[in-house]
């Protein structure tokens, strides 16, 4: 492919500024807007008195319920047409003025009288009314096939454990924001979003308008990792609304605090899980049962079980879903949906049942590879997980791999630990346009969006490849809904669902030109000169994977070493290596840089974040980035990444999803390094000091082998 391991193209505009951000577009004569927080956690607003908000400096306008009662109905308008509160913090309106202060002052003068209603702020309170979700129930409700629970009585080892996870936020380094204005009866709204097309229909469906009177633009986006993906934003309606009757553009910009709550979480999950073997290690037998929770306006179930029914051979499987609701805010997709919570539970009691079979963790896994996807009871479109196991054992040095607990190096407690990812392999409808320009130069255009994953390089690579130009040639352009409608940022589906419509979009620009009559040595440049002065367009477009006949899914193996302090506990993860299947590789280094982003983001759900709610009130305790841990670049390991190409000759291009896959299997692949290396099995996200300070002996074992000799 061209410029293989090409670096983002539009990397210099990043690093001199010149990137333009959604919150740095600055049309004039702009207000700045706030929102008004409710106080209690549940109940209903009686009454809003913004009169001494109105003498504020500057203010300008005052937006609530009363100015929201035109908006359509919809998931997406119920937080602002309703005058309910769910959850402590959920914005009650919104205020407008010249500058920030002013509007932040401003809501802070708006007074809100609430009739308060008993909440319930954590799941085990609620875990009586415990219920399926209604929400794509066939996909995750609950599933059944053969007879687990028999098999497990005449089962040779059973292990039965509960696993937990706790609520973590996507926190990306750019906030949710908006500025938006009214041309007439259209609107212009630039918002940092993984799905520009998306918002648009949100904007259209809720104002009543015609999608093509709503423009969405976001050239950039500062990360997303699902927050900016789910449409759970309503309070961006209250801006436009402002927007329009002050008649002046306005902006509004999420705090980090805010980034708690007004935004999506992953949802904290309670997880009982067994896992039945015969005297050989083959699983005959597995129970996934998931508890997680939701809100009390909107209902989300991660996916969170569905791994254990298709990662492995089993003939006997069972899962479930319960939902409970919580006066807490919604929970959304995060980093790996599903398989991030699901492979933490599975993979570390296959971990605990290699132990007790006296099998190598990695041996038992190949023991119990699936040659097909036993759920559906199809083929896999590919499925490269052996090679995997191999490649990175081999890289990591698995095969010598010490006795558990046996290893110092200084003061630290060495083990190693391994585990396997997956994420579904999905695409979405996409369209593509390509332009020839009179110059000869080539411009690429898609209505989605780059997260900061390389969108732009990747879709400038397959033109340039399917042209045979330089890359230098070619100029890319997203993040727009005036462009042709592209797939949203989300699920490991962009480049996948691009590569066909490119592919199809420079296909019929090529037989356009032969038709003019294009010479067989000619160049583009010279074609388009002598055939098509004006310059030359196509558009390509490709549907989404049909996956009846076939199950599409990445996979990879993690190994870890980490360090525990023997006195202080502290956990360290000292290397990474992880070998990842994703169909054809099309640029490695933008490949192998998603990678350890993902696994930098497990890195961060296994052994640091976690959003804590107050259990009385429901409010998030350390709203900031200085309570809510993140890996720096002081916590990151060596990683070592083996790229594992694929020929997967049933998916358009042969392109699986890349972004999710290392962002699960590392919270179990860590967890059993940890057990490794202590011989203390932590069942719970995030795994901190506290859960190993009690275990660890009084003094550093001096006997044991150092790994520094
Ligand atoms: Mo994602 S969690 O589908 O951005």
């Amino acid at each position: 492919m061209s410029g293989e391991r090409a670096r983002r193209i539009e990397g210099a505009l990043k690093v001199t500024g010149r990137a333009e951000y959604a919150g740095e577009v600055r049309p004039d004569g702009m207000l700045h807007a706030a929102l008004v927080q409710a106080e209690i956690t549940c109940g209903d607003v009686v009454g809003i008195d913004d009169s001494a908000a109105r003498h504020t400096p500057g203010f300008v306008d005052q937006v609530s319920y009363d100015d929201a009662r035109s908006l359509a109905p919809s998931t997406a308008t119920a937080l602002i047409r309703e005058p309910v509160v769910h959850f402590p913090g959920q914005p009650v309106g919104l205020t407008a003025a010249d500058t920030l202060l002013a509007a932040r002052t401003a809501a802070a003068r708006v007074r809100v009288d609430y009739v308060e209603r008993p909440s319930v702020a954590a799941i085990d309170q609620a875990l009586d009314e415990a219920y399926a979700p209604a929400m794509a129930g066939r996909i995750i409700g609950a599933s059944h096939r053969g007879d687990p629970a028999v098999a497990l009585t005449g089962a040779h080892l059973v292990v039965r454990n509960r696993y937990q996870t706790a609520v973590n936020n996507h926190h990306p380094m750019e906030p949710h924001v908006v500025v938006c204005w009214w041309e007439g009866e259209q609107v212009v709204v630039h918002t940092s979003t993984q799905a520009v097309y998306g918002t648009r229909a949100i904007i259209a469906h809720a104002l009543a308008m015609p999608a093509d009177d709503v423009r969405v633009v976001c050239r950039y986006l500062g990360g997303g990792f699902g927050c900016k993906g789910q449409l759970w934003w309503p309070w961006m309606l209250w801006t436009l609304t402002a927007s329009k009757r002050t008649g002046r553009p306005i902006r509004l910009e999420l705090t980090r605090a805010q980034m708690f709550t007004l935004v999506g979480r992953r949802q904290e999950t309670v997880q009982d899980l067994a896992v039945g073997f015969d005297a050989t290690g083959r699983l005959v037998a597995i129970e996934h049962d998931v508890l997680a929770q939701t809100s009390t306006h909107g209902e989300y179930c991660d996916t969170t079980a569905e791994v254990s029914r298709r990662l492995y051979a089993c003939p006997n499987v069972r899962t479930l879903h319960r939902l409970v609701r919580t006066n807490e805010p919604q929970p959304i997709p995060m980093r790996a949906p599903g398989t991030a919570p699901g492979t933490f539970a599975l993979e570390s009691a296959l971990d605990e049942a290699a132990e007790q079979l006296g099998i190598d963790p990695v041996e038992l896994r190949v023991r119990n590879f699936a040659d097909h996807d036993h759920d559906a009871d199809v083929p896999w479109s590919s499925n490269s997980l052996l090679q995997c196991y191999q490649v990175a054992a081999d890289r990591f040095g698995w095969a010598q791999r010490p006795a558990s607990a046996t290893v110092v190096d200084g003061r630290w407690r060495i083990g190693w630990g391994m585990a396997t990812t997956c994420y579904p392999a999905h695409r979405q409808p996409c369209r593509v346009r390509v332009r020839l320009q009179p110059d000869g130069t080539i411009v690429v255009q898609c209505g989605t969006q780059d997260m900061g994953s390389g969108t732009y390089t990747v879709l400038a690579q397959m033109v340039a490849d399917a042209l045979g130009v330089p890359l230098s040639q070619v100029t890319v352009e997203l993040g727009d809904t005036l462009l042709p409608e592209g797939p949203f940022s989300g699920g490991s589906q962009v480049t996948a669902s691009m590569f066909p419509a490119a592919r199809q979009a420079t296909d019929a620009l090529r037989a356009q030109l032969a038709e003019l009559g294009m010479g067989h040595d000619e160049t583009l440049a010279d074609a388009v000169q002598r055939i098509a002065p004006d310059g030359i367009e196509a558009e390509g477009a490709a549907t989404a994977n049909a996956d009846i006949d076939v199950r599409c899914m990445s996979f990879g193996a993690i190994f870890t070493e980490v360090g525990v302090d023997a006195d202080l506990a502290e956990i360290r993860v000292r290397r990474v290596t992880a070998a990842f299947a994703t169909g054809r590789v099309l640029n490695p280094l933008l490949t192998e840089s998603q990678h350890i982003g993902g696994l930098i983001g497990g890195i961060g759900m296994t052994l640091l974040e976690q959003t804590v709610t107050d259990r009385s009130s429901g409010r998030i305790i350390g709203d900031n980035l200085a309570d809510y841990l993140v890996p720096v670049h002081a916590d990151m390991p060596e990683f070592d990444i083996a790229l594992i190409d694929e020929d997967d000759t049933y998916l358009p291009g042969g392109v699986k999803g890349v972004g999710m896959l290392g962002t699960a299997g590392i919270q179990a692949a860590i967890a059993n390094a940890i057990h490794h290396a202590t011989g203390t099995r932590v069942r719970h996200l995030p795994i901190r000091i506290e859960d190993l300070l009690h275990e660890l002996p009084a003094t550093t074992p001096g006997a044991l082998p150092s790994m520094s000799e």
